[in-house]
């Protein structure tokens, strides 16, 4: 079968370029240089049509760069994504196009995203009026009322205002939305974790039933291990930019090869466990503007060696289906 998207070795940076001020600082000898965030550093992997991909990993590890580089709202600055097997860059004007709207993100915050002078309905019908996929008033309407109703919503409140909604309407209003282009590939973005946990579950049903009935593909991000474990079929887990992981959810959970998996694992409250004694993970995340040299967890890894510090460790194969980048994985065991 042919994965529905592929990244290849996929990177992405930032480059802070110097203001005026900057830049007279700089000539006159100040220590101050253009600053280059290392986003998403190489990642490469594969999503199969109708499958689940989890992205987890720390705030500030690169996830949302890399959902907004798949979602096409960045370029990468290296590397490329296929898309059923074909590159996005080589497609023609009008398939490149299609392929936008194939793929589309839902964001973590529903309010901000959502433009408050707009009523719903304008909202949901927006995009697909300007792609010329309705037309007419009843048209539209009917195709508005119905994409409320797949999302859970009466559709007596079309001509409402996003604040008339709370918060869990609301991310609801934006995933009507993001459906209305007729997409096939979900990027989840912290798509629930501004909401009430007890409206989060409800969110993650929706999300469920449009697989089933829309046969959609979903890469959900999340920082927390516990949200992606009953949604996703696989995981990967980042750590500063790279893929550190990644294995179908009951391996991650069960078997987790890698130190920084196994660490972040160890933070996540079990109910088997009465005592909860968090382990956090020792140190701060380092700067994504300076990486450590070698094997990016190494400053913060029980196991590391002088290997770790000088040489990146690549994914390579535990099990089948199940990769970690790490140079000790003999040694740590299962
Ligand atoms: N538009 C941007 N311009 C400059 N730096 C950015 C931009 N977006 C993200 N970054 C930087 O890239 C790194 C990864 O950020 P992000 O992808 O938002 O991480 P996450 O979603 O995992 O919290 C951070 O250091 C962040 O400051
Ligand atoms: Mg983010």
């Amino acid at each position: 079968m042919t994965p529905i998207l592929e990244i290849e070795n996929v990177s992405k940076r930032f480059t802070k370029k110097l203001d005026a001020a900057g830049k007279i600082a700089a000539r006159l000898g100040a220590n101050i240089r253009e600053e280059t965030v290392h986003a998403v550093d190489n990642v490469s992997m594969s999503i199969m049509p109708g499958e689940v991909l989890g992205l987890v990993g720390e705030s500030g590890c690169g996830k949302s760069t890399l959902g907004r580089v798949v979602a096409g709202i960045h370029p990468p600055s290296a590397g490329q994504l296929h898309l059923d097997g074909t590159p996005i860059n080589d497609l023609s004007a009008q398939d490149k196009r299609r392929a936008n709207l194939d793929i589309q993100m839902i964001f973590q915050d529903p309010s901000s995203s959502l433009n408050p002078r707009m009523r719903v309905e304008d909202i949901i019908s927006e995009a697909p009026r300007m792609h010329k996929m309705v037309s007419g008033a009843s048209e539209t309407s009917d195709f508005v009322d119905d994409l409320m109703r797949k999302v859970g919503l009466d559709p007596v409140m079309k001509r409402r205002y996003p604040h008339q909604f709370s918060g869990g309407q609301r991310q609801r209003i934006g995933i009507a939305r993001a459906l209305a282009v007729k997409p096939r590939f979900l990027v989840c973005d912290e798509a629930i974790a501004a909401l009430d946990v007890s409206i989060q579950a409800q969110v993650i049903n929706l999300f469920a039933d449009l697989r089933e009935d829309l046969g959609l593909t979903y890469l959900f991000i999340s920082h927390d291990l516990s949200v992606v474990q009953h949604i996703t079929d696989r995981v990967a887990i980042m750590y500063l930019g790279r893929i550190v992981e990644i294995a179908p959810t009951d391996d991650i959970f069960s078997t987790p090869r890698h130190p920084y998996t196994r660490a972040l694992l160890d933070q996540v409250p079990r109910l088997d466990q009465r005592k909860q004694d968090f382990t956090p993970i020792r140190g701060e995340i380092p700067s994504p503007l300076d990486p450590p040299t070698g094997c990016h967890f190494h400053p913060r890894c029980p196991h590391a060696t002088d290997l770790c510090r000088q040489n990146a460790p690549q994914l390579s194969t535990v099990l089948s289906g199940h990769m970690a980048s790490c140079h000790h994985l003999e040694t740590l065991g299962v």
